[in-house]
């Protein structure tokens, strides 16, 4: 790799704060594995200890695809990860802030503070906004499908409030955002069922969905649409989501790409295989592969999936103090595996979005059990890059 690009101006309302970290010999230190700042009156720099030096995600992606993070309002509020995500990353999803019960507690009232500030970001930042989500079991008000007696809502009027939703949504959002999950997580875990039972579904039917998408792209035709759920490189996740694209598009109805979560667990061995077999199965049914919430979580993990429903109980918490180099090692090979089969497919994996920055503000520190200590991201509690970072800089860095 040669020299490191030069960063970019940090502007608007977030530049105060990321200016001032870069004054105390933050942020701009951040892109370099190390994370030492440059010292401009030092004797002339010795050959880069590795060929990623200086080099950032953004950059080492080489229009490829896009490069996202997934961030909370405090996350941005932090200028040292408010510096890195600018730095390192060409997409930025809020990871909360967009989604129905952040945005609406009472039928027709929305607030959208929390969310601007993140159009805000990512436009300083020349960054692309991804919409999460429209419709979701979870994180959303009851007034959307439940009467006052909890029970579904009759038909129309679940189907007026999912419209006028969407309509107040994607409408605030129309230009600003590059797509949307449209609906998360709606495909049953259970093997023999096809739709999870959401309110959306008791209230409208399984039409929710093309709905849902009819909505969305009315609301704002210029933005891509997209089906989002986690274990879809599972086979049988996989079949029944090549049957949702199917019947989407025998209707007519818009969706651009599946949007494969990818909360993966370190200890699955066969995991970038099947998230291999499963990108090939949706590219040969026309759509694009975004992957949306890219970690590798670490711990000691009872079931698989990721339905932040499944709290368990009590778990080991084995690396209260720190990730053994061993376990690192491992996990950077296990992010190196998945960057070379994103690679495999120009043009189909358009994006690659990571769920958190650093390991100290994952989710996965609470989920699926609470309190534990977890390391599934690129940079550590102190924002050092980890091995898996120069990893993927090294596979993005092939010709
Ligand atoms: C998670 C957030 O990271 C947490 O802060 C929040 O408490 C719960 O939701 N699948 C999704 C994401 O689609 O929206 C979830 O995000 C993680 C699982």
């Amino acid at each position: 790799m040669g020299r490191p690009r030069p960063r970019r101006l940090l502007r608007a309302s977030f530049a105060i704060f990321s200016l001032a970290a870069i004054a105390a010999g933050g942020p701009a230190a951040l892109g370099q594995p190390g994370g030492k700042p440059a010292d401009p009156k030092a004797a002339p720099a010795a050959p880069a200890a590795s060929p990623s030096a200086g080099e950032t995600l953004r950059h080492a992606a080489r229009g490829r695809f896009l490069v996202g993070a997934a961030v909370s309002s405090w996350g941005l509020n932090d200028p040292k990860v408010a510096g890195l995500v600018a730095s390192q990353f060409d997409s930025l999803t809020a990871e909360n802030e967009f989604k129905p019960a952040s945005l609406s507690r009472q039928p027709g009232q929305y607030r959208f503070e929390a969310a601007d500030r993140f159009v805000e970001f990512a436009r300083a930042h020349d960054m692309k906004l991804v919409g999460h989500n429209l419709c979701w079991h979870s994180q959303a008000p009851a007034w959307l499908f439940r009467g006052q007696d909890n029970k579904p809502l009759p038909r129309d009027q679940a189907l007026k409030n999912l419209k006028d939703h969407i309509d107040a949504v994607a409408g605030h959002f129309k230009g600003k955002v590059i797509g949307w999950d449209v609906v998360n997580e709606a495909i049953s875990d259970a093997k023999d069922e096809y739709l999870r039972k959401t309110p959306a579904l008791r209230a409208i039917g399984d039409d929710y969905i093309a709905k849902a998408f009819e909505f969305a792209h009315a609301a704002d035709p210029g933005a891509e649409l997209y089906y989002n759920d986690y274990s879809n490189e599972n086979p049988v996740k996989r079949e029944k989501t090549v049957r949702l694209v199917r019947e989407l598009k025998a209707k007519g109805v818009r969706i651009d790409a599946v949007g494969m979560q990818c909360h993966f667990v370190l200890s699955d061995a066969d995991a970038i295989d099947k998230l291999d077999q499963s990108i090939a199965a949706y590219a040969a049914e026309g759509v694009k592969v975004a992957i949306t919430e890219l970690d590798v979580d670490v711990l000691p993990r009872r079931g698989r999936v990721a339905d932040i429903g499944a709290l368990e109980k009590g778990g080991d918490n084995p690396y209260k103090e720190g990730l053994p180099p061993a376990v690192a090692e491992a996990q950077a090979r296990f992010y190196a595996r998945l960057f070379e089969v994103v690679l495999k497919r120009p043009g189909v994996v358009n994006r690659v979005t990571f769920w958190g920055v650093h390991d100290g503000a994952s989710w996965l520190n609470g989920f699926p059990v609470r309190g534990r200590t977890n390391h599934p991201l690129l940079w550590d509690r102190q924002l050092k890059p980890k091995p898996a970072f120069g990893a993927v800089l090294d596979v993005l860095a092939r010709p």
